[in-house]
């Protein structure tokens, strides 16, 4: 399992975000709202939402299904869901690594834009697997290698920390999500391009959903004000004709099936 102090980091951070995470998520919502059709037809499941953050789905899920769990490792997440969300749901604090979950048990497992954050996604997903039903499934979305490619390529004109986490590539997951122990039913890729005013607007709103925490970054804290400019120059090379700041975003979306093994 990867670093605790990390993954505290990284639960701070989003703590942090839970107030100003909702009106920041239009990424999120996209993503979110396009694995909805992929959800089964039939209500008598019980569901997992992974990493539910504010609890925007795991309230549209809880309309759909009989049961539904909103799990988080941010409590300050978790308790802004209790106040804003319905109270039919149960709400668990809790790392995805070990879920307070008994094997077997869950039909359906949610995530919407959550797992580019476990740095031992094979570790996550053995307990993913161990908490589905044989034949349940894992409807998701995450992000992949490419996204936010320009403010990557801006800093490392600058210097060579990391200022972008690391992506997996499709192939990767592909080749994960692929085995004795599960199959892929669908995979959907797709490149979302957001626009901003300028790179303090981007920087904003990827602090306002608490996802400005770069595990292994060398330099703690903000960059200098000269890096700073010298890497949002850099960035102009991507600036579009009417002056807007593009920032492309990967999404890989999926649905795989556990299998009986
Ligand atoms: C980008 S937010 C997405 C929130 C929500 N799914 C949505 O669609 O708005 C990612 C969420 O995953 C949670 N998270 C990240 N790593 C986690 C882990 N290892 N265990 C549990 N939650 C985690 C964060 O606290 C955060 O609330």
């Amino acid at each position: 399992m990867p670093n605790e102090k990390v993954r505290a980091k990284i639960a701070k951070s989003f703590g942090s975000a839970s107030q100003s995470y909702d009106v920041s998520a239009r990424l999120q919502r996209y993503s979110g709202k396009y694995l909805m059709p992929w959800l089964p037809n039939r209500n008598d499941l019980t569901v997992l939402d992974l990493g539910c953050g504010t609890g925007f789905f795991t309230n549209i899920l809880a309309e759909h299904f009989d049961q539904v769990i909103g799990l988080d490792f941010s409590n300050k997440m978790l308790h802004f869901a209790k106040e804003q969300r319905s109270d039919v749901i149960t709400w668990l604090e809790a790392d995805a690594y070990k879920l307070p979950i008994a094997d077997n048990s869950i039909d359906l497992i949610y995530s919407n834009l959550m797992i580019q954050w476990c740095a031992d996604l094979d570790s996550v997903l053995t307990e993913l697997l161990r908490v589905l039903k044989p034949g349940g499934l894992f409807i998701f979305s995450t992000l992949i290698d490419g996204t936010l490619f320009e403010l990557k390529s801006s800093w490392a004109q600058v210097d060579n920390d990391k200022h972008v986490i690391d992506f997996r590539t499709e192939q990767e997951l592909n080749t994960l999500f692929n085995g004795e122990r599960c199959k892929l039913l669908t995979q959907e890729s797709k490149d979302i391009i957001l626009e901003y005013e300028n790179v303090i607007h981007l920087a904003r709103e990827l602090k306002g959903l608490g996802a400005n925490k770069v595990p292994n970054k060398l330099s703690k804290g903000l960059a200098g004000k000269d890096k700073w400019q010298k890497m949002t120059t850099s960035y102009q090379d991507f600036v579009e004709p009417n002056g807007i700041y593009p920032a492309t975003y990967r999404i890989y979306s999926g649905m795989l099936v556990k299998l009986t093994y």
